[in-house]
């Protein structure tokens, strides 16, 4: 398995690109499905989780080709209708392909994705979706069985806690319904807005989207459509932190800030200089950041994908610090490893506090999943020393070249290949 050797103390100054949303394409990818035209996906990140989803949906029927920082995605021949679970397993996002496959095939057999190392992550909000519009449900050695034989009927759905997953799912099906669907209670993230506008790109009749209430109504069949994918609001948050940690001067191609203002909001508060510009974000580290209390929530709120990488922040903070996560029970395992580098922090339930400490010493770290692995990253910039990130296959699911974005603004970072 790979792992990252980090030489920490330099400052990261210069400029880093950023690339299409993972949680975006990720859904995006699945309207293959709902059309037997081309289907156009401009700015694909070409990462580890994306290329599970490209194999997944070509054992669909889907055929696709990468070319010039483009996905272009066809139905050729026959639709499958299974989502086995040795795919299932390796990438959870694959539940993604229930909603598009009831609407198109009128059944599908997807299995449950099991929990991953950030929580149970039940599918039930899923499940109720497809019922609410028609579907008969079974759950079968540990698969979901769905099926509409009569074809699905809009309704009226309200959503007890906010799923991005299952407002995706929800958009992906309904559009093909008959009559209008409200979503009540839907999530607000950028990647819901990003799959909207595709849908309605391809010929679907959505209102609402990016607010709490979603309207839809059926249509019969989608166009083919060229679609760019929303920039990566949390890749762009991660270096963003990954300048106010070294002290540096970074600016970031990212030309949507207003998808990361409860970041940005937090880092002033912490004392980090951040500029808007054209089509771009500066940040600037003022040495040692002010302790800034953070609880994750929902888009527009703060994003529990960053929760790790802020903590690694406030490591250093000239004070205590309080981060309550209240999307994953267990979004807290970077925190030992944080520890074993000289972190001063202890966890209650879903509550972290932070003491912040001047220096962290390097040493050999695990990763355990994609954010947590990216925080301890971060942390090994500015360690004394060299600090040594194994099982680096949960970055690589997420972040195209990190290692190349950041050395690239001086940062000293080898990749060992194992
Ligand atoms: C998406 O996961 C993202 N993944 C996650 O990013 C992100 O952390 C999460 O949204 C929250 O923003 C993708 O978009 C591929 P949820 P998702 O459904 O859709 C519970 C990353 O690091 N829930 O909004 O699975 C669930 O257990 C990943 O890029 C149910 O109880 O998240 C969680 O506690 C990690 N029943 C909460 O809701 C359901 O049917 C939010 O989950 C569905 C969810």
């Amino acid at each position: 398995m790979d792992k990252l050797n980090i030489v920490g103390g330099n400052t990261l100054n210069g400029v880093i690109p950023i690339s299409g949303a993972k949680n975006a394409a990720l859904p995006l990818m699945c309207l293959a499905l709902l059309t037997d035209e081309t289907l156009v996906l401009e700015g694909w990140p070409d990462l580890a989780d994306t290329q599970s989803m490209r194999d997944l949906l070509q054992n669909l029927g889907v055929k696709s080709q990468h070319s010039n920082d483009a996905l272009h995605m066809r139905i050729d021949g026959a639709i499958g209708i299974e989502a086995s679970y040795d795919i299932v397993r390796k990438m959870r996002a694959s539940i993604l392909v229930l909603g598009p496959l009831l609407a198109r095939m009128g059944k599908a057999k997807v299995s449950l994705p099991g929990g991953c190392a950030i929580g149970t992550r039940p599918v039930d909000l899923h499940i109720m979706v497809m019922e609410k519009l028609g579907a008969i449900i079974t759950l079968e050695d540990g698969y979901v069985l769905a099926e509409a034989k009569h074809g699905l009927i809009g309704n009226h759905i309200y959503f007890p806690m906010v799923s991005v997953g299952a407002t995706e799912n929800a958009l992906m099906v309904a559009v093909l319904a008959q009559g209008q669907t409200v979503l009540e209670g839907a999530a607000q993230e950028p990647e819901i807005t990003d799959l909207a506008e595709c849908l309605i790109a391809m010929g679907a009749k959505i209102s609402g989207h990016g607010t709490n209430t979603i309207i839809i109504d059926g249509v019969d069949q989608l166009t083919g459509a060229k679609h760019k994918v929303v920039p990566d609001r949390i890749e762009a948050g991660t270096f963003a932190i990954a300048a106010a940690l070294t002290g540096g001067h970074v600016t970031l191609q990212y030309d949507r800030p207003e998808h990361l203002a409860a970041l940005t909001d937090k880092l002033i508060e912490a004392g980090i200089d951040v500029s808007i510009g054209d089509n771009s974000m500066t940040i600037s580290g003022q040495g040692r950041p002010q302790p800034v209390d953070i609880t994750t929530a929902p888009y527009p709120d703060f994003p529990t994908d960053l929760q790790a990488q802020f903590m690694a922040l406030m490591v250093f903070a000239d004070g205590t610090s309080n981060i309550d996560e209240t999307i994953f029970e267990n979004r807290f395992m970077h925190v030992p490893e944080l520890m074993r580098m000289g972190a001063d922090i202890s966890v209650a339930g879903g509550s972290a506090i932070i003491h912040g400490v001047e220096r962290l010493i390097g040493a050999p770290v695990m990763a355990t999943d994609l954010r947590a692995s990216v925080s301890l990253v971060l942390a090994g910039l500015v360690a004394q020393g060299t600090t040594t990130v194994q099982r680096i296959y949960h970055l690589d699911r997420g972040y195209y070249r990190l290692e190349e974005k950041l050395n690239a603004c001086g940062a000293d970072i080898t990749r060992i290949k194992g």
